[in-house]
């Protein structure tokens, strides 16, 4: 099993290079290369930082929707993150910036359960602002590793992870292309959103369940989840993505990932 800190740069499924530091911003160095590492990925320091203060200014705190005990930073129409992806090309959907139905039902979940996480070893899968992650930090888990590959997420999950007074440990980089990582349980939130994603997803949660490794997936019940094996676990009403207002009008649910069967 991969060292989650130490696995070699790899390529994203679009065949470009994974490369988050030419994907933030430039910022004046003045001639200093301080970087930081997150899993695969250096990232640029003084970009970060920069990346951090915006989110601070411009993005307020706010309690997360169904799951009032979380803070997180959260873009509302005055955060003009369109700021950002002028500065920056590779400027991607910010995911990381919204709430979102699968993560919302599955951060309810770990703290309504937290003997599902407590003392042991998390992946948080497409990690976006955390809110997964850090609900097992907050029921008990010995330590969360957030992945995602959008370096951006990286900068919003280590604030969100500090208002809430937890520390996860981030990845930057696509973990779905490798072997089962070195954890106990893999959450996922919303990352069914995708056909060509999705079947990537299974497929690693696949090597996830042989290596056994237990994987919950909190979804709003999208096409692409792998539906003939899952275990429904619960649903939690909510609102399925962003900025939606359906609050209390739809049911987010978490699944367990089952063994596929012999025969
Ligand atoms: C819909 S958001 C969900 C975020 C969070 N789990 C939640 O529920 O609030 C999906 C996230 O997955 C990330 N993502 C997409 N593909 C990924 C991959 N192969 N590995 C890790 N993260 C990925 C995206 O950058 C995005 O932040």
């Amino acid at each position: 099993m991969p060292n989650l800190c130490e696995a070699p740069v790899r390529a994203l499924a679009g065949g470009r290079a994974y490369n988050p530091r030419r994907a933030l911003p430039k910022t004046e160095n003045h001639g200093k290369e301080a970087v930081h590492r997150f899993g695969e990925a250096a990232i640029d320091a003084s970009a970060l930082a920069w990346i951090q203060r915006f989110i601070q200014t411009n993005l307020p705190v706010g309690p997360v929707p169904t799951v009032p005990e979380i803070l997180v930073h959260r873009a509302n129409p005055r955060s003009g993150l369109w700021r950002l992806a002028e500065r920056d090309a590779d400027f991607g959907t910010p995911y990381w910036a919204y709430d979102w139905g699968g993560g919302l039902a599955l951060a309810r979940h770990v703290l309504d359960n937290p003997q599902c996480v407590a003392g042991r070893r998390a992946l948080d899968l497409g990690a976006g602002s955390g809110v997964v992650g850090i609900a097992a930090m907050l029921a008990g888990a010995r330590k969360v590793v957030s992945a995602d590959t959008d370096p951006y997420a990286i900068a919003a999950m280590g604030l969100n992870a500090a208002v809430n007074g937890v520390a996860v440990t981030p990845f930057a980089g696509d973990l779905t292309v490798g072997p089962a990582p070195a954890v106990d349980i893999v959450l996922v939130g919303d990352l069914f959103y995708d056909s060509h994603l999705a079947e990537r997803v299974t497929m690693f949660l696949e090597r996830c369940l042989e290596a056994h490794i237990q994987v919950l997936i909190g979804d709003p019940w999208r096409a692409f989840l792998p539906h003939a094996r899952l275990r429904l676990l619960a649903e939690y009403p909510g609102p399925d993505f962003a900025g939606s207002d359906q609050a209390g009008q739809r049911k987010n649910a978490v699944f367990s990932l089952e063994p596929q069967q012999p025969g």
